[in-house]
């Protein structure tokens, strides 16, 4: 099989189990390196897009164990997206370097990871995938992606990054409820997800002029309504993005950026919740472990 084919299956056949087809560990030679800008991928009628705004459960209101199935059923939304924009993007930029699209394979294949451990989590707690309405926030930004580097500066240095932060939240909270397994899902995407926003980092770092830091860089590469608000969850943790190779101007940039949308709601209710300061890793779990 080609790559190319790959993401085409990934992008054009309309079912889960074809999103989460493994990748091949050799390809094919391409013969055509023509740009293909898919602008809608299939999908059967489960997963449809859907326009209706679905609330995400108060922190607060995840000792319930429907609200926390809900809460997952958000997340798998985020990875099924993200697994047909990398697969996009292996079709829109067939000039990329091959580093940066084995960065992709290697991407997609973690978030099929991803997308399986959150369907199994929310099947425990009675949510079915296509059980509620699935936004296409991801899909909407195509008219952004217009180079290797705004891509990556949407989808990595953006919806990732923010990802680092809500990771961290919720494995946390997960954890105060009681709830070790999720909590400790949680944990094994912020890992793998610290990865994902380094690729992005890499593909976008090589192209900030040297007239510019990488925050002008960045800004200059996504387009409003967007903004660098997307880039961050409620409550930002700037060590998260240095795990991810961001720079120190970046980090104190993006932590400093407000606008008229930065919600303070949810901020205030992880603040009852007095979560401490300390970063839930993957490599402290296991120690943790081996230790009992
Ligand atoms: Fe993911
Ligand atoms: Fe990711």
């Amino acid at each position: 099989m080609k790559l190319s084919e790959y993401a085409k299956h990934l992008l054009l056949a309309p079912n889960l189990e074809d999103k989460l087809l493994s990748p091949s560990k050799h390809w094919e030679e391409e013969s055509n390196l023509k740009s293909l800008r898919i602008e809608k991928p299939e999908r059967n009628q489960l997963l449809q897009f859907s326009d209706k705004k679905v609330k995400i459960p108060r922190l607060e209101h995840l000792n319930l164990e429907s609200n926390r199935g809900l809460t997952l059923h958000h997340f798998a939304n985020h990875e099924l997206m993200a697994i047909e924009l990398f697969a996009w993007a292996i079709l829109a930029f067939p000039h990329a370097s091959k580093s940066i699209r084995n960065g992709w394979v290697k991407t997609i294949e973690e978030e099929q990871t991803h997308l399986k451990m959150y369907i199994k989590r929310m099947n425990d707690f009675g949510v079915q995938f296509g059980d509620l309405p699935l936004n296409y926030i991801f899909w909407k930004q195509l008219g952004q992606f217009n180079s290797i580097e705004s891509f990556s500066a949407v989808m990595s240095l953006s919806f990732e990054g923010a990802n680092l932060d809500y990771s961290q939240v919720y494995a946390k909270v997960f954890s105060y409820f009681g709830d070790k397994e999720t909590s400790e899902i949680m944990v094994y995407i912020f890992e793998d997800e610290i990865k994902h926003v380094k690729r992005g980092v890499r593909a976008f770092e090589k192209s900030v002029p040297s007239e510019k830091n990488s925050w002008e860089h960045y800004l200059s590469l996504i387009q409003f309504p967007f903004t660098p608000r997307r880039a961050k969850g409620y409550l930002y943790i700037p060590e998260t993005r240095f795990l991810a190779g961001l720079d120190s101007k970046f980090v104190q940039h993006l932590a400093e950026y407000e606008d008229e949308y930065t919600g303070r709601v949810n901020l205030e209710s992880i603040k009852k919740f007095d979560l401490g300061r300390e970063l839930m890793r993957k490599n402290r779990l296991d120690s943790h472990s081996r230790q009992v």
